[in-house]
């Protein structure tokens, strides 16, 4: 059967096309990062018909869909909408088998899901989703403020010595201590650098409240920069395992679910 996840981030929409068969054999026929944008039910139907195309298959071969991430409520065209707890823990094991927590850091919040070795099923979870700190927004912010590309930032990391401390928490203070501290004519990649260690302290906080269990899984679209794997690597002293495409695990768990229902 085909199925297909889509996950409508704040920032980022994914749909995803799995061939399953009867034993939950599966191949991803294709996927689709695109931007979420302000329309979430646009994104919804314009990456479905994206990866329809991509899997050069049309709708009506499409067997079920189940929409997750934040938007989900808005794929009216999906047969079912599951949590993005789920889908991601789903969307994970099936690629790294053994994670027992996964790290997930989007766009508007950061998420640590504890995995059941056996069940392979979310047994808890912690989310902050009540400010941008700590998540790819304020990267977003920062990287803005700095007029340095996100992409950068990863290779900045690795080059740079030195990191400035950023005392601010808070988006909107760690922005004007930026603009201070440029002013001050601190180096951009010493700012870059503290900023990256700043978000993954907030990280490493929220793990060791739930509880560090290995293999931890990182995933989002913040795992595509490799400063702050890089950061949270060094911190928590773990290697840590990243999808070939971090940002597309909640649909893939979602595309699998959707065999299921
Ligand atoms: N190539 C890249 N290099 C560095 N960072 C990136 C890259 N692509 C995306 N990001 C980061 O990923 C973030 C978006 O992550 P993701 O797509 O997982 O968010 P989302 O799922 O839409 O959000 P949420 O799950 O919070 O609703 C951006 O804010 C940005 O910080
Ligand atoms: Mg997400």
């Amino acid at each position: 059967m085909y199925t297909c996840g889509i996950d409508i981030g704040s920032v980022s929409t994914e749909a995803l096309i799995l061939d399953i068969d009867e034993n939950k054999n599966y191949k991803i026929l294709s996927y689709i990062v695109n931007k979420t944008g302000s329309n979430s039910k646009t994104a919804a139907l314009e990456s479905f018909n994206n990866a329809l195309a991509g899997a050069k298959i049309n709708k009506d071969e499409i067997d079920s869909i189940v929409a997750t991430g934040y938007g989900r409520v808005n794929v009216e065209f999906a047969n079912k909408n599951i949590t993005e707890i789920t889908c991601h823990a789903s969307g994970v094991t099936l690629i790294f088998p053994d994670t027992a927590t996964i790290i997930d850091i989007g766009g508007q919040d950061s998420k640590i899901i504890k995995i059941d070795k056996i069940t392979k099923k979310p047994i808890d979870f912690l989310m902050n989703d009540k400010c941008a700190a700590g998540t790819g927004k304020f990267l977003e912010v920062m990287a803005k403020t700095l007029e340095i590309n996100l992409e950068n930032f990863g290779e900045i990391f690795l080059n740079t010595k030195d990191k400035v401390d950023i005392t601010s928490t808070c988006t909107v203070f760690a922005e004007s201590e930026i603009v201070s501290l440029i002013g001050q004519g601190i180096p951009k990649e010493r700012i870059i650098k503290g900023l990256i260690y700043s978000i993954a302290d907030r990280i490493i906080s929220m793990v060791s409240r739930i509880g560090l269990e290995k293999p931890v899984c990182l995933t989002g679209g913040v795992a595509k920069n490799s400063g702050i794997s890089n950061a949270i690597e060094e911190k928590l002293a773990v290697k840590l395992c990243i999808p070939f495409e971090p940002q597309i695990t909640g649909a893939l768990g979602a595309a699998y679910l959707a065999s299921k229902i």
